[in-house]
């Protein structure tokens, strides 16, 4: 088979990952979380004292990004690929509360788009790949040869998220989800650079109503046709 790029874009808690991870291990590929960049640089906004109360000091910001070193690493134990930063390995410090809520100020600001963007099409200079996040199809591998816009619907991708949220012991209300996740779409299309988009040459996948297996079968027959 030919060897491509496939890029997953979409909204928040659609089970982009989920579905990306599933390819990349059908494949043999590699799976790259671009979300998870931005939550390291964001981490490290917050532990230099770059961000504070929401507020984002950009002179600063600009002095300390080329000291700002982003890795993957498989973790052989449990397969999935890692994210380090400046050499620690920050997988769990990246997914926590501070780091969500400060993520979307900070990947609007287009120095760090830039720096992320020029990382990301190196990892995927040799092709192999399965990255998701929100402009990748449209700006980080516009020829990238198979294209996926995800979408499901509010009210069930809150479903979904209460019960990882339940599972992990964070009790909350399925309206405080709904409101977030309809906040997140907002700030993620609306911001001034690389906002979410469908790539004209993406195709449609709306999640809302089928299992995991049943998006693998879809997406097998895709990537079998391009
Ligand atoms: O996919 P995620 O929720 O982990 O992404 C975290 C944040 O990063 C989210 O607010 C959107 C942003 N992001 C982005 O702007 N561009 C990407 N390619 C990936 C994520």
């Amino acid at each position: 088979m030919k060897e491509i790029i496939i890029a997953i874009d979409g909204y928040s808690s659609c089970g982009k990952s989920t579905l990306a991870k599933g390819i990349a291990a059908m494949l043999g590929y590699i799976y790259i979380d671009s979300g998870a960049m931005y939550r390291a640089i964001t981490l490290y906004c917050i532990r230099y004292g770059i961000i504070n109360n929401s507020i984002v000091n950009h002179e600063l910001l600009l002095k300390h990004l080329n000291k700002i070193d982003i890795r993957f690493q498989l973790n052989a134990l449990t397969g999935n690929n890692e994210t380090w930063l400046n050499g620690e390995n920050v997988e769990d410090e990246i997914r926590k509360p501070e780091v969500a809520s400060n993520v979307s100020i900070v990947s609007k600001i287009s120095e760090v788009r830039q720096k992320l963007v020029a990382i990301q099409r190196r990892i995927g200079e040799n092709k192999r790949i399965v990255m998701d996040g929100r402009d990748i199809g449209t700006v980080v591998f516009p020829n990238a040869e198979l294209k996926i816009f995800m979408t499901a619907d509010p009210l069930i991708r809150a479903q979904r998220r209460m019960i990882e949220m339940n599972e992990k012991g964070i009790q909350t209300s399925l309206n405080e989800i709904v409101e977030n996740i309809k906040q997140r779409d907002y700030i993620d299309e609306n911001r001034d650079v690389s906002p979410l988009r469908k790539a004209e040459n993406a195709i449609l996948l709306d999640n809302s109503y089928l299992s995991r297996d049943e998006q693998l079968n879809w997406i097998m027959q895709k990537i079998n046709q391009a």
